[in-house]
């Protein structure tokens, strides 16, 4: 009988708009202090795109990295999956402009909506194509420009959102890999974190004003429960699945949205902040880009090594949540 084939990732590529928004910038766009924000949240500041940029240009810087350390050759992609809730434009997918951006004529291509929990989600389907034998190589992109979904004058959401992208190139690995992914979604939560309408580029001059529900609304607090609760619901059950305990975890890697819900989740798994990789206060929550940005500096900053087990977990509107236990099985091009 033919041996069971397993996914892991090849390689990670991430990409950041120059701009960089600080608290102390945004103390003087709303009544908001450097001391509030600092606190009730870790984020210092969060990049910002251009008006002009789509989400399709981090995409696709993010994924030609990834590409390269994976040492794999765009034309050899069977699939492009883009998770994003800020799509350059309804039709065509983000993922097609991707596909013809970076040259990749093989590649099927979609959009996935799940939120702050897209990688995953997007992980999840790219895994279980290549185990199935229908793909051998998937690039999983999660990219978002909540800038341009975010009310500059609303407070209570403007100090959290930035922009950013990640990208893993999906394929079978000998060795390690991906041991099990877990998703999940509560409907009847919806209504507390809902973007009614959107239009990219929101902050130009085709843009929504304030007002005309073009901008995330969000029950901040409901979502900091609802956050607490399934972070390490969600990060146990993949446990589970995968056979590993908690403690044999080398780095957990968590949705990046508030330093107060990575601590307490961290601590209702029992695993120490020095096995949690934090970068919040860089980039606030950059949605679906978050866990693969986050997967990509730790890689660059030496914290994950070959043989690590790694957990990625995270949650958002919908709501939603997701999963991931694997054991990294390293690039084909070294960084550095
Ligand atoms: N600056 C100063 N004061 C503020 C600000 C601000 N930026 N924002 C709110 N406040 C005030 C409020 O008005 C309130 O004042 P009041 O007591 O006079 O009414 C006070 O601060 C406390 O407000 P809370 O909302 O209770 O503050 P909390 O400690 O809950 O923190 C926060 C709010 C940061 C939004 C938190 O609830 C949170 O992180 N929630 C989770 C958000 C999240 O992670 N969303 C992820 C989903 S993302 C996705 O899928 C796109």
């Amino acid at each position: 009988m033919a041996e069971k084939v397993r996914a892991g990732i090849l390689g990670v590529g991430s990409a950041v708009p120059e701009r960089v928004l600080t608290n102390f910038d945004l103390e003087k766009m709303v009544d908001t202090s450097d001391e509030w924000i600092s606190t009730r949240t870790g984020i210092k500041e969060r990049r910002i795109a251009a008006p002009h940029e789509r989400t399709s240009h981090y995409a696709a810087k993010a994924a030609s990295k990834a590409l390269e350390r994976a040492g794999v050759d765009p034309s050899e992609l069977d699939l492009i999956i883009v998770a994003t809730l800020t799509p350059d434009m309804f039709c065509p997918p983000t993922a097609c402009i991707v596909q013809d951006r970076i040259n990749a004529p093989q590649a099927a291509a979609f959009d996935l909506s799940a939120a702050c929990s897209g990688f995953v989600y997007a992980l999840d389907v790219a895994v279980r194509g290549v185990e199935s034998g229908a793909y051998r190589r998937v690039l999983v992109i999660g990219a978002d420009l909540l800038s341009h979904v975010t009310d500059y004058t609303d407070r209570s959401t403007c100090v959290l959102f930035g922009d950013g992208a990640g990208a893993a190139v999906v394929g079978p690995v000998e060795k390690g890999g991906v041991l099990s992914t877990y998703l999940g979604a509560d409907g009847s939560g919806g209504p507390k974190l809902t973007v009614p309408a959107y239009r990219a580029g929101s902050a130009g001059p085709d843009g929504c004003a304030p007002g005309q529900g073009c901008y995330i609304r969000m029950e901040g607090n409901e979502v900091f429960k609802f956050a607490v609760r399934v972070m390490p619901e969600a990060a146990l059950e993949a446990l589970r699945r995968a056979g590993v305990a908690p403690e044999d975890v080398d780095l957990f890697i968590p949705h990046q949205a508030n330093i107060r819900i990575i601590d307490a989740a961290a601590k209702r798994l029992g695993i120490s902040s020095d096995k949690v990789f934090v970068n919040v206060h860089k980039y606030g929550n950059t949605s679906a880009a978050s866990i693969p940005l986050a997967l990509d500096e730790a890689l660059e900053q030496g914290r994950i090594s070959e043989g690590d087990t790694v957990v990625l977990v995270g949650f958002g509107g919908g709501l939603t949540w997701a999963a991931s236990v694997l054991v990294w099985s390293g690039e084909r091009v070294p960084r550095g």
